[in-house]
């Protein structure tokens, strides 16, 4: 994972989106011709835009109330048994129009470019009834500008209506829910919120199960707030990806590793409720594992999509390197997605998704923080993003 290949006064030849050719500015320059159009980074640090595998950005309002209750030392569980939390925006986001929640989402998309982002996973789960998990996936599918992939997390919390009940809920999501969803072809993925409490082990590997019999892949929140298992189910039902894994014992990491399960660790979530406990990362990466960095952007417990921001965590509070960092924003979060061949490096056949940062020198993106990094994003070669140049 440290090993980034860095190519020094580096070039790119882009043809219909994709690249055809990496080489040498030298190189690359001999082939310029009449009617291409060169764009010059000057000596600045371009990449692959960064892959975030693990984000919720359609929800209606935000939970700024709740971050001031936390503030002054209420728990995120105190706060979810209060009836807020996740089913708060539930509620705000039922009330929503598609239209609605498609502005608001294309609002953070923009803040997803100021860090370099070109594709974000994307889930539902604040909706809850079939119409309102409909909604958003639509509106994943809508989004512009940035390559979705979408996620259906039906099983993201038990709604009001289902209080007490959350088998009979998992059975909605099971009979109602996943065949509509997979009929309309509204969702590659399909993930659970499994925790005690939420969706235990055993309705989990119902969720997980069905999603599969169905034609999805499978990722899971796992393990985020107890070590209850969530990774050796992640491994018995080969899903792709097990998120969070705060947790997760050497015994989870072992079953991660035997299954080919790639771990995909959230240090937002940790920093933004308060924790200590970040995932294990150094022991994930020694054993083999194809780590993955992604924001939890949603609007509990992680409220960013800033990508530098994590990979300054990651480096700060999970000892990875710079490199590490970036080849678990990067590529292996390209291959949690099934997408390893098409995004995530740039190499020749690959999607032309790129980003030009404000620094000369990589190991900055992680280093400086709280600064937005990017100056210019571009999608199969198309510029959608660009920072407002200063006067001075
Ligand atoms: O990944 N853990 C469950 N889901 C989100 C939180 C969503 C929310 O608080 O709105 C997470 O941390
Ligand atoms: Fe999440």
């Amino acid at each position: 994972m440290r090993d980034i290949a860095v190519l020094e006064d580096g070039a790119m030849w882009i043809e219909e989106g994709r690249i055809r050719q990496v080489g040498t500015r030298a190189e690359i320059e001999r082939l310029i011709g009449a009617g291409d159009r060169v764009i010059d980074a000057r000596q600045r640090v371009v990449m692959p835009g960064f892959v975030d595998a693990h984000t919720h950005p359609v929800f209606a309002g935000n939970r700024a109330a709740e971050f001031e209750q936390r503030s002054q030392g209420a728990s995120y569980a105190e706060i979810r048994a209060a009836g807020g939390g996740i089913r708060s925006t539930v509620r705000e986001t039922r009330a929503a129009s598609e239209d609605q929640l498609l502005s608001a989402a294309q609002r953070y998309i923009q803040w997803f470019h100021s860090g370099g982002t070109t594709t974000i996973e994307a889930k539902s789960g604040y909706g809850l009834t079939l119409e309102d998990e409909c909604k958003i996936l639509r509106v994943i599918g809508r989004l512009k500008d940035i390559r979705p992939v979408a996620t259906f997390l039906g099983a993201h919390e038990i709604p009001d209506e289902y209080r007490g009940r959350p088998a009979a809920y998992a059975d909605l999501v099971i009979e109602e829910m996943l065949p509509q969803v997979a009929r309309q072809r509204l969702a590659e993925y399909c993930d659970v919120f499994c925790e005690p409490g939420i969706f235990s082990i055993e309705e989990s590997r119902r969720v997980l199960s069905a999603a599969r019999s169905l034609g999805l892949g499978l990722r899971m929140h796992a393990d985020q707030l107890s070590d209850s298992g969530g990774a050796s189910l992640a491994a018995e039902l080969g899903a792709a990806t097990a998120d969070h894994l705060e947790h997760t014992s050497a015994r989870g990491i072992l079953a991660l590793q035997t299954a080919g399960v790639q771990p995909v660790l959230l240090p937002g979530s940790v920093y933004a409720l308060g924790s200590r406990l970040y995932p294990n990362a150094r022991d994930m990466i020694q054993s083999g594992l194809a780590v993955v960095l992604a924001t939890d952007f949603n609007p509990g417990s992680s409220p960013t999509p800033s990508m530098p921001m994590i990979l300054s965590l990651a480096c700060t509070q999970m000892k990875m390197t710079p490199s590490e960092a970036i080849t678990a924003a990067t590529i292996n979060a390209a291959h949690s997605l099934g997408r390893g061949a098409e995004i995530g490096s740039l190499e020749p056949g690959k999607r032309a998704d790129f980003v030009i940062h404000d620094c000369s020198d990589y190991r900055e993106i992680a280093y400086f923080f709280g600064v937005p990094s990017s100056e210019a994003v571009y999608l199969e070669g198309r510029p959608v993003w660009e920072r407002l140049k200063q006067s001075d």
